[in-house]
């Protein structure tokens, strides 16, 4: 069985989906990097172990990184997700987890890398926006993209409801990426990415209109 790490800093609810999809693989620890995460108490709720490893506690980030390295082995993870983990990591880090650590960033990617995409999307006016679940690379949001769940922008939505509507796309494929990686749907070869034992040539599409 796999054993996924879910990395987090806020309120947690790309964890619970996680945990409510009683996936086939087992998450066996979370990390926060801030003490007062929402995420934490879900976790803890859920009987699943929780490290807390503050950032600011640390010289630099390979420090740090260096510190959740160690309890992603101690954990045994074969899985790392960042559900809302809000720090760049090393190079190092990132080279140690290379084709093993997936994000979700809440915008259609390459569009929009960074913050505030919700934002962003209505000042340029775009007609469609989402979010993404990629593999994580030393370049910030920029590692294959292996989901994407699309929504059409009502010219009633507002920073608040973009946000509501991506958390709820989001909801839906992470959970479903992360099984297809536990079920070995989606699989790292040599060749690149495989879906369904075919090569990816593009992230699989969720609409939401
Ligand atoms: C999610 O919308 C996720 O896409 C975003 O943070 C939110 C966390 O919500 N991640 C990023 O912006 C990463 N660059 P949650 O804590 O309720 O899961």
């Amino acid at each position: 069985m796999i054993k996924i790490a879910v990395l987090v800093s806020g309120n947690g609810s790309n964890l619970q989906a996680l945990i409510d999809a009683n996936l086939s693989g087992q998450i066996v620890g979370v990390i926060s990097n801030k003490p007062a995460a929402y995420a934490l108490e879900r976790a803890a709720h859920a009987n699943i172990a929780t490290a807390v490893i503050e950032h600011k506690n640390f010289p630099d980030r390979e420090a740090f990184d260096d510190v959740m390295h160690q309890q992603l082995l101690d954990w045994e993870a074969d899985l790392v997700v960042l559900a809302g983990f809000m720090r760049i990591l090393s190079a190092k880090f990132v080279k140690a987890w290379e084709g093993k650590m997936i994000n979700i960033h809440p915008s259609l990617l390459p569009n929009y890398k960074g913050m505030h995409t919700h934002q962003r999307v209505l000042n340029t006016g775009d007609l469609w926006h989402g979010c993404t679940v990629h593999y994580v690379t030393a370049e910030l949001d920029a590692g294959q993209a292996l989901a994407q769940g699309v929504l059409k922008v009502s010219h009633h939505d507002n920073v608040e409801s973009l946000a509501d509507r991506v958390h709820q796309l989001e909801h839906l494929i992470f959970p479903q990426v992360v099984e297809w990686i536990c079920n070995q749907t989606i699989q790292v070869t040599s060749e690149g990415v495989h879906y369904k034992n075919q090569i990816l040539k593009g992230p699989i599409q969720f609409c939401h209109i």
